[in-house]
């Protein structure tokens, strides 16, 4: 029995023990922790792998970057880390930077787990090859950023083994009260649903400045501004309020129709920072959708979905409630309907979202120790790809309907040789 099996096997024992104190389970259950790696040491991989390392069995072992200050500052924090939490440093054998760092972390042996946060456009050829090692997987979204990478992703999924359990980071269907409102949704609150409105306005990115650094270095460290690396707003950012939209509804968009543009960032890259999309669903529902990109005076996101008998109101920050003949409220919200939230980059929002990562990591952490693998692959691409398809419309200036998307096929080119910074 290898220490995966023994993971499996004792799936009730460790299961028990998610719910635990950190520094109680790892006190006596020090063998049965996920030994985990991070593949991307920048501000949302340092976030998640945190968050497994806190409210997890899960214990930071290895970790990969492109970049060797980027491995080092990862490093710091995660000895400092494993410290607090009476764990050992992180071996430096197991650390390593380049092109080649996510090959070399799949095939490092005594290692349970791979978390991938790296810039969007490679996450399908690291889901690849952590894949292939047969090591769970726990993949931020988006799941490509182009259609080609979208189909791979679909072939990918059916390499998964039996037992392997693979997370797309979609952390907002576990946020609590999100979950608690889905339940209510998907009991009927609010009879037929024929409409949803749906926004993220958030800050404009920061720029991320390295003195000395080449025009492809720039590109990959501000990675947020660049179409390719990241699939543009719509399909990096505000594909967590569309992701929450298809789960509501349980669908997926026909077609769209969009407009947007890049009205006031004037600064590097091609990305847009706006956009305005008409999603139409099956039974004629409509999502309309709003985002900007700019600025730094609020951050708003969420959705208001309206049906017959009631309508919901699913902010980030606010109260989260039904209203209509099944009224409910979430009685934790922390803000009023007024306030704006605090936006995060890494993610790690509060109010609504205030859990949402630790429930997400436990629930990722439960599939693995009980057997329960999860697949989320087909998922995470079917949500990609709505956003792709308002993308398409946005930049076609029409509507483009999931047909027109799929026969599309467009592909995104990296445009740069990554040898460069082996
Ligand atoms: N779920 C969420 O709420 C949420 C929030 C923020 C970011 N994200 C996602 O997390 C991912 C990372 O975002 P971030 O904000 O941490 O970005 P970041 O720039 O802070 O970190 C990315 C890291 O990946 C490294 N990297 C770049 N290319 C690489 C490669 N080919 N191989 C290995 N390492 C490489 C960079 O050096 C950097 O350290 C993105 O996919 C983003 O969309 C998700």
């Amino acid at each position: 029995m290898n220490r995966r099996d023994f993971l499996r096997t004792t799936a009730g024992v460790t299961a028990g023990l998610l719910f635990l104190r950190p520094e109680r389970v790892f006190g006596y259950e020090a063998n049965s922790a996920i030994r985990m790696a991070l593949l991307g040491c920048g501000g949302r991989g340092t976030s998640v792998a945190t968050s497994f390392s806190r409210n997890t069995t899960a214990q930071v072992v290895a970790l990969a970057d492109m970049f060797p200050d980027k491995l080092a500052a990862g490093r710091a924090h995660f000895d400092e880390l494993n410290a607090s939490l009476h764990r050992a440093a992180i071996d430096s054998k197991l650390l390593f930077h380049g092109p080649d760092a996510f090959k070399q972390l799949a095939d490092v042996q005594g290692v349970d787990m791979i978390q991938i946060s790296t810039p969007p456009f490679f996450h399908v050829e690291h889901l690849e090859a952590a894949v292939a090692s047969g090591k769970h997987v726990y993949c931020e979204k988006p799941v490509g950023i182009d259609v080609a990478q979208a189909r791979k992703a679909l072939e990918i999924a059916k390499r998964v083994k039996p037992g392997q359990s693979v997370d797309v980071g979609f952390q907002c269907r576990c946020a609590p009260p999100i979950a608690a409102i889905q339940q209510k949704i998907k009991g009927g609150a609010l009879g037929k649903i024929g409409l949803i409105s749906g926004y993220y306005y958030a800050p404009a990115s920061k720029e991320k400045v390295r003195e000395g650094v080449g025009k492809d270095e720039y590109r990959l460290r501000n990675w947020l501004w660049d179409r390719a690396l990241s699939g543009d707003i719509l399909v990096e950012q505000n594909i967590h309020i569309i992701d929450l939209c298809n789960w509501l509804l349980g669908a997926r968009p026909l077609k769209a129709t969009a407009t947007g543009g890049r009205s006031i960032l004037t600064h590097a890259g091609d990305c847009w920072d706006n956009y305005q999309v008409e999603f139409t669903y099956p039974g004629g529902v409509h999502l309309s959708f709003a985002s900007t990109q700019f600025g730094d005076y609020m951050f708003e996101a969420g959705l208001r979905m309206f049906g017959e008998a009631g309508s919901a109101n699913v902010p980030y920050t606010g109260p989260i409630k039904i209203m209509g003949g099944q009224a409910w409220a979430w009685q934790d919200s922390l803000a009023t309907g007024t306030d704006t939230g605090k936006f995060a980059a890494n993610g790690d929002f509060n109010d609504n979202l205030a859990f949402a990562d630790r429930d997400k990591d436990r629930t990722f952490i439960d599939s693995i120790v009980s057997g329960h693998a999860h697949n989320q692959i087909a998922d995470g691409v079917e949500t990609a790809l709505s956003c792709m398809l308002g993308r398409m419309a946005g930049y076609q200036k029409r509507e483009v309907t999931w047909e027109e998307l799929l026969a599309h096929g467009e592909t995104y080119k990296l445009g740069m040789d990554l040898k460069q910074f082996a």
